[in-house]
């Protein structure tokens, strides 16, 4: 396992099913990064939202967003809110449709993000989200855009959703991602774009082993030059 620097700083932006998520966790692993998942964050309070049956621009949510504790342990894998392992559940449906009408909110926003920069010096990590290479972490070492088709993105979603037992269908799986990717794109607020300095992968055509490849040879052959 290659090490990279001390405190190194991977940040990886792109839209739902982009492959952001599998391809972080296994460079993680591989080079021994703390994995950020910020996605998770904005699921883990779109909960909150749902649970206590607040509207996303709410005082009260915002209060409740400000006191809870979220905590990730296993590199990611688990994710806790005020010490309840919620990693299952904010997988739902039901925070799908809810979670960019929560995202857009700058102020919760404004408190996720100390979060993760918070998680960020911690030590050498690799982040994915929608804003990471732009706001959350502008000044990473390393930045990449992970982009695919749609249809090949819900084709993705949907087979994960299958493996969870979820009884969908892949038109409904398009819909949902066109709307979320809609929603993420125009927001006023930190929308997902791609940095000016992140380098673009598509990979419609690619297998995750050949996407996480490419990132590595990126990154150590920045080390080693
Ligand atoms: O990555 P994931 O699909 O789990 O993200 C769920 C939602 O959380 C996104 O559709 C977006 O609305 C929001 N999000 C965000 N900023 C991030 C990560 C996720 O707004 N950095």
């Amino acid at each position: 396992m290659k090490k990279i620097g001390s405190q190194a700083t991977i940040a990886i932006d792109g839209p739902a099913g982009s492959g952001k998520s599998t391809v972080a966790r296994r460079i993680a692993e591989r080079l021994g990064l703390l994995y950020l998942d910020s996605g998770a964050m904005y699921r883990a309070v779109t909960l909150l939202a749902i649970r206590s049956e607040l509207a996303a621009d709410s005082p009260e949510l915002l209060e409740q967003v400000k006191a809870c504790h979220i905590k990730f342990e296993d590199n990611g894998k688990t994710i806790l809110l005020n010490a309840e392992d919620v990693s299952v559940q904010i997988r739902t449906p039901a925070v799908n449709r809810r979670v960019a009408d929560v995202a857009k909110i700058p102020e919760i926003r404004h408190e996720i993000v100390k979060h993760q920069q918070r998680i960020g010096g911690e030590g050498s990590i690799i982040a994915e989200g929608r804003d990471l290479t732009t706001i959350v972490f502008p000044n990473a070492d390393f930045k990449f855009y992970l982009d695919a088709s749609v249809t090949e993105r819900a084709k993705r979603r949907l087979a994960e959703l299958q493996r969870q037992n979820v009884d969908i269908t892949l038109a409904a799986v398009e819909a949902e991602i066109s709307d979320r990717d809609e929603k993420d794109k125009t927001r006023a607020h930190s929308p997902l774009r791609a940095a000016d300095d992140a380098i673009r992968v598509d990979t419609t055509d690619k297998t995750i082993n050949e996407v996480v490849d490419f990132i590595i040879a990126q990154v150590c052959e920045d080390e080693i030059g």
